[in-house]
This record gives structure tokens, sequence and C-alpha cells, in this order.
């Protein structure tokens, strides 16, 4: 750990938690051991995040193309949410975490919908946390459906420009991720967050997410402050925007 260097917390950071299955294989246990317990690492992260002082948190929990595992891991997953949201729902409320769903309804069983649904409205209010749950979520299907939106409202062509389009994303109203951490090894985006990350920083790490601690967390946001964001600017001049806006 470099003693010197001066820590730059991301206002937004994104995490594709990936490694559950090769985590729970490398002890000999059933996959949905290693669901359950990345799950109780979400609960750790979660609170470190809000004591770094990181105000957006995005989890990729449930992508459009996880449908294409075995039923029984699709039900399981679906179950582990709802237990998450059974158990966790008061406590999160208490310490201040507004929880947003991003991602398809179609395709959720209505309970569980249902479920989502009544813990974003219950948590709109919070302001500590913002914690983006993405759920049967794709960017490409994200991004299909802003555009079908768009075309139903029938917004006139000389009106889309990228301001708009963000306006109908999942994310809308939200600022894109500064950083994006992924587990398990994998150097892949895997349809996460395609529109919004075109220019965040991307960290990946050999750990399974269910071993991605607090000291890993540390490690991720030390490598993003030592980053040079330069938003294709030169170096000069991102330098002068950056000081501009301090
Ligand atoms: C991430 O862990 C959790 C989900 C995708 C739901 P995986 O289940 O993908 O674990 P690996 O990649 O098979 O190890
Ligand atoms: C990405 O992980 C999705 C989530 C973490 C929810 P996957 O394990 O599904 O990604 P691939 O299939 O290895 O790209
Ligand atoms: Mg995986």
């Amino acid at each position: 750990m470099a003693s010197n260097l001066e820590l730059k917390i991301p206002n937004h950071v994104a995490i594709i938690m990936d490694g559950n299955g090769r985590w729970a294989a490398s002890r000999g246990l059933p996959r949905t051991e290693g669901h359950r317990h990345g799950t109780e690492n979400l609960r750790r992260i979660l609170r470190s995040s809000a004591k770094m002082g990181i105000r957006i948190l995005t989890i990729y929990a449930f992508s459009t193309e996880n449908w294409k595992r075995p039923p029984q891991e699709v039900m399981m997953l679906m179950r582990i949410l709802e237990t998450v949201l059974d158990r966790e729902i008061d406590e999160l409320d208490r310490e201040g975490v507004q929880i947003r769903h991003i991602g398809e309804t179609e395709g959720i069983a209505p309970y569980l919908l249902k479920k989502i649904q009544q813990a974003c409205e219950r948590t709109a209010h919070n302001s500590q946390l913002i914690l983006n749950v993405a759920f049967n979520y794709g960017g490409r299907s994200e991004i299909v459906h802003a555009v079908r939106k768009i075309v139903s409202d029938g917004i006139p062509v000389d009106q889309i420009d990228e301001e708009l389009v963000n306006r109908y994303l999942y994310t809308e109203g939200l600022p894109d991720p500064d950083l994006i951490i992924r587990t398990s090894g994998e150097l892949r985006v895997s349809n996460f967050l395609i529109w919004q990350g075109a220019y965040s920083e991307y960290y990946a790490t050999e750990t399974y997410w269910p071993d991605f601690d607090e000291d890993e967390l540390l490690v991720a946001i030390e490598s993003y402050s030592r980053r040079k964001r330069r938003f294709g600017m030169t170096d000069d001049q991102a330098h002068d925007e950056l000081d501009a806006t301090l």
C-alpha cells in the first residue's frame, strides 16, 4: 500500500460479483453455497462502501443471460434475492440505504417483483447510499428497452441525443459509474452497464467474490486513485478541468 497516495473515493462503484461457483467448487461445496457466501459478502461490502463514503453502489446480481443456467440454480438465485429482501430490508432502511432495481421486470415472478418494488418504495426517501440492484439486467436489453420507449413516446428525431438516451435508461438520473470492479479474474464486461461504463475505470482481481473483503476494496480504490482519467482530452487539459471542479 502506497502510504503517500491520496485516496480518491469514487462516487459510484459498480461490481460484477463473479466467482461464487468456483469459490464453492474449490472447497468441494455445491454452487449454491457459493451464492450463499457471496450474499453474506455483499452485506460486508455494502457496509465498507458506506463507511468509505461511496454514494452509489451498483451490483450485478443476475444477468439476462443467467436464465440459461440450470433451472435449479436459477430458482436458487431467485430465492436468494427473496430471502435477502425479507431478511435485510429493515436494517438497510435503518441505515439509510435507498434500494433501486435496474433491469427487466418481465420474466421475474410476480411475487418477487412485488417484493422488489416494495423494497424500492419503502427506501425511496433514503439518501445515505444508493444501492442499484442489477437483477435480470443486460446492457443490450436496457438499450433496446430505451429505444422502444423513445419511439413509443413519439420523441422527434432531432431531440434524440445522449442526454435523452440517458434519461431512458434504468439508471436515469444517476451519474455513470466511476469504477467497475470484476472479481474472479475474468476480463470481460458480460453485458454490464455497456452504455454507462463508456468511461469507467475498470479493476479486475483474481479473488472470488465471496472472498472479496474490505482490504480488497481498498486496493481497488487505491488503484482507481492512481488512474488518470482523460475522457479523450490531453493530460494537461484533463488536469485543468479537474482543477476547475475542485
Ligand atoms: C456470480 O458467480 C453469481 C452470478 C452470476 C449469479 P457465478 O455463479 O458466475 O460463479 P462462477 O463464475 O461460475 O464461478
Ligand atoms: C456476470 O457473471 C453476471 C453476474 C455476476 C450476475 P457471469 O458468470 O454470468 O458471466 P460470464 O458468463 O462468465 O460472462
Ligand atoms: Mg461467473
